[in-house]
């Protein structure tokens, strides 16, 4: 109790506390005399309001409140005046209840009624349709050519990205000095490992895992030190195929790429192999495929010649059949590797690959 409470007689000092009491209400009691001030509070409002309410019922009725403290006084009271001075305080605390009773009772219905107008569903507004994904254009022509290769009875192989030298070039046949093994061709990680330059290192696994015969194509990412430009990308798709058995021989892998472009192109789709070179098939053939656009009479997607150049192929040479343990005099097998993103944009008439990886919803959503 403060000196100037002491002071105070206890009728005062009832008083004093409704006073505190009612200045403090003040903003309170708009709530009971004026249910439309309510109407300007919106739900969060009027949560907050109610719960100063409640700091203000602790505050002014609570066991530490100045009206508390009267309570102690009725006893030091006179005899005569002790029944008038309890009622006053009675009184006084029922008046305090019953106002703070009526706000928080009219707080309530308004916070209710907000709750209901919150959650509730206007059943008449449009829906939000929420935003569905979609393979990526180079994601589906991959799954077309593995769908077309597990038909034909081949199997997918995944395999790292990071390879080891062995991998990258000596099971493949590509000798030291050999300008694929330049750092300014290949990606080296600081541990000395490279970033798979071709897909042609999972021929390695697979022999490895599978022993042969084997059948199967791995498509994946593979990276080159590239500068990129309309048909160069530092990092895009191959898919790799491998067959090997007893008495492969060109004709099977002739075969089996045109029929792979027949299936792919349409069935008048016309094939034709050109003498290559590649470290790890010989002989080795490049390949080409009839316009599919043109069939062959000449357009812009063909740059007027009427082929599409492809990829590379050819038969697997022997080193690289020793390098995994394969006797070259039993087994033979074909190879051949294609990059996916330039017949995808030849397939969506792109004029630049770079725009497949650029990652525009805008220019992506065309190809759902
Ligand atoms: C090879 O990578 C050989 N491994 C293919 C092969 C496999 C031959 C098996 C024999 C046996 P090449 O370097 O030509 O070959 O690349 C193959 C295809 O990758 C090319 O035809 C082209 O479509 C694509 N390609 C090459 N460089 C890029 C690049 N920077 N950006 C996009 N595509 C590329």
């Amino acid at each position: 109790m403060t000196d100037s409470q002491t002071e105070l007689s206890p009728e005062q000092q009832v008083a004093a506390a409704r006073e505190a009491f009612e200045q403090e209400f003040e903003r309170f009691a708009r709530f009971i005399d004026d249910s439309s001030s309510l109407a300007g509070l919106d739900l969060d409002q009027a949560l907050a309001e109610q719960r100063a309410l409640a700091d203000l019922r602790t505050r002014h009725l609570g066991k530490k409140s100045a009206l508390a403290a009267t309570k102690k006084l009725i006893g030091r009271v006179a005899a005569a005046d002790r029944a008038a001075f309890g009622q006053v305080v009675q009184a006084t605390e029922a008046a305090l209840v019953k106002s703070l009773d009526d706000a928080d009772q009219n707080l309530k219905q308004h916070i209710e009624t907000q709750r209901v107008a919150r959650e509730s569903i206007d059943v008449t507004m449009p829906g939000r349709r929420p935003r569905s994904g979609h393979r990526h254009p180079i994601t589906l022509l991959r799954e077309r050519v593995e769908d077309i290769f597990v038909a034909l009875g081949y199997a997918i192989e995944d395999d790292r990205e990071i390879e080891t030298d062995f991998y990258n070039f000596d099971a493949l046949n590509i000798p030291e000095y050999h300008p694929a093994r330049a750092s300014q061709d290949t990606f080296y990680t600081t541990e000395g490992f490279a970033l798979r330059t071709q897909t042609s290192t999972v021929q390695i696994h697979a022999m490895q895992r599978r022993g042969v015969p084997v059948r199967m194509i791995a498509p994946g990412r593979v990276f080159r030190r590239d500068t990129p430009d309309p048909t160069h990308n530092p990092m895009f798709f191959q898919v790799e195929g491998l067959c090997v058995d007893r008495g492969i021989t060109m004709a099977h892998l002739k075969g089996t790429v045109a029929e792979f472009l027949r299936r792919m192109f349409g069935a008048d789709t016309v094939t034709r192999f050109r003498p290559s070179y590649f470290p790890f098939t010989e002989p080795s053939a490049e390949f080409d495929f009839s316009c599919f656009k043109c069939k062959g009479s000449g357009c812009r997607i063909c740059k007027n010649s009427g082929w599409i150049e492809l990829g590379g192929s050819g038969m697997v040479h022997p080193n690289v059949l020793r390098a995994v343990g394969v006797d070259p005099q039993v087994y033979s097998g074909f190879a051949f590797g294609l990059g996916i993103d330039r017949m995808c944009a030849l397939m969506y008439e792109l004029d630049d690959i770079r725009l497949l990886f650029e990652n525009d919803v805008r220019f992506l959503e065309q190809f759902r």
